[in-house]
């Protein structure tokens, strides 16, 4: 009796540490795999991945060409676990229950400008798209960026056909329309660049102020006020790297905040830039349409871009759409970071998560 049971108890703990060994073997394992499946962003390395069954089940029904609700929330959510859709586009008054922003001062959030922003917005009473986009179940989304890929591509047309049309800074419409389109449903900028000539500005729009700046919030002050800035003066434009827009010509209710939460995300966390203590420093600054495609992951069902991007096989091509500078010109840039942001682009067009009209993203290949 006595050593059958000895040798059964040896049986277990041998079974039992066969067991522990063969499990902690997969754990460790899978630990080892886990940490090569993603980058150091959080992206899925292998960007080949599929939609949830139940949204492709879903999908199966849709009519060609139509809005697929939730589509690029999900392929992002593919690629990058960590995606959470909830952030609205602009600021509203109940702006404070996001902590995230809170914490931070400009560009990358709101810290020690509550004051100035709560005015703001109590006298712009407005803090979405608009009736008519909010209502939609699907939204389709393009970001015209402003770059010379644009040119002689004749892709107006297929881009007024968006719900949303996203122009970035002074980048103009009139005389372009045929490559551009005509359609602009917000003008995201900061102050520097925001269109100066009155005549310029589009009637139907959006005015939407990306602060970078601690005084950029001022700014707006003025534009919505409609008070006159004094250079030198009382109201000092001291502080802009140039020279600003003194009046903007819409209405306190056409003007809006992009929420700053979509400038940290994309330099911290998805592109990958210092954090430098949540101060603005060398090359953590993301550009205007790094953080425009950001928005428009939050807030569209569908996300396209044109004009992103250089094709680097012609150096003597225009660098934007609207004036003669050439590529060639690009310079080093202090703020901005271009090749780790492209890398980030170059995820989300490889893994289809946007669609790049121009293929400037992916111009030298994905
Ligand atoms: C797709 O359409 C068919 C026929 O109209 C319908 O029976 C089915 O329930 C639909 N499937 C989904 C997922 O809506
Ligand atoms: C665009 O087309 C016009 C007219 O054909 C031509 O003069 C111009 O050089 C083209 N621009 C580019 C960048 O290809
Ligand atoms: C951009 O990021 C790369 C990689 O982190 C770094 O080597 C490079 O110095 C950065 N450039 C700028 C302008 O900060
Ligand atoms: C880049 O330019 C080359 C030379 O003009 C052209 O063959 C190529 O198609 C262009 N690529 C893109 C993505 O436009």
């Amino acid at each position: 009796m006595k050593p059958s049971r000895n040798l059964l108890l040896g049986l277990c703990s041998m079974l039992a540490l066969g067991f522990l060994y063969y499990s902690s073997g997969r754990i460790s394992l899978r630990g080892w795999s886990h940490k090569s499946l993603y980058d150091k962003q959080g992206f899925l390395v292998k960007l080949e991945s599929n939609l949830p069954l139940e949204l492709l089940y879903k999908y199966d029904n849709l009519s060609e060409g139509a809005c697929k609700p939730g589509f690029a929330a999900a392929k992002m959510t593919a690629i990058y676990p960590k995606f959470n859709k909830l952030a609205p586009i602009f600021l509203d008054p109940n702006y404070k229950r996001f902590s995230k922003i809170g914490d931070y001062s400009p560009p990358f959030g709101v810290k020690s400008h509550e004051r100035i922003i709560d005015i703001l917005l109590a006298a712009t009473k407005k803090y979405g798209l608009g009736e008519e986009l909010d209502s939609l179940s699907c939204k389709t989304c393009i970001i015209v960026g402003n770059g010379g890929i644009l040119v002689n591509k004749s892709l107006g047309q297929r881009i007024d056909e968006f719900d949303v049309v996203i122009r970035l800074n002074e980048a103009p419409v009139k005389g372009f329309e045929k490559d551009v389109g005509s359609k602009t449903t917000m003008r995201i900028t900061y102050p520097e660049g925001a269109i100066q000539r009155m005549e310029r500005y589009e009637a139907q729009s959006l005015f939407v102020l990306s602060a970078f700046k601690a005084q950029d919030f001022n700014w707006l002050r003025h534009m919505v006020f409609n008070q006159r800035l004094i250079p030198g003066g009382k109201h000092s434009t001291d502080g802009f790297w140039k020279s600003v827009a003194k009046q903007v010509p819409r209405e306190p209710s056409d003007m809006r905040i992009l929420n700053p939460y979509f400038i940290q995300e994309a330099s911290f966390k998805l592109i990958g830039l210092p954090h430098n203590n949540g101060q603005m420093g060398r090359g953590n600054i993301p550009t205007l349409g790094a953080v425009a495609i950001t928005m428009a992951l939050h807030n569209c069902d569908e996300v396209s871009v044109v004009g992103f991007g250089y094709n680097m096989s012609t150096p003597y091509a225009p660098l934007h759409y609207y004036e003669k500078i050439r590529m060639s010109a690009i310079k080093e840039s202090w703020t901005h970071n271009i090749s780790k942001e492209k890398e980030f682009l170059m995820k989300l067009v490889r893994a289809g998560v946007i669609q790049d009209m121009t293929n400037g993203i992916c111009s030298a290949g994905c």
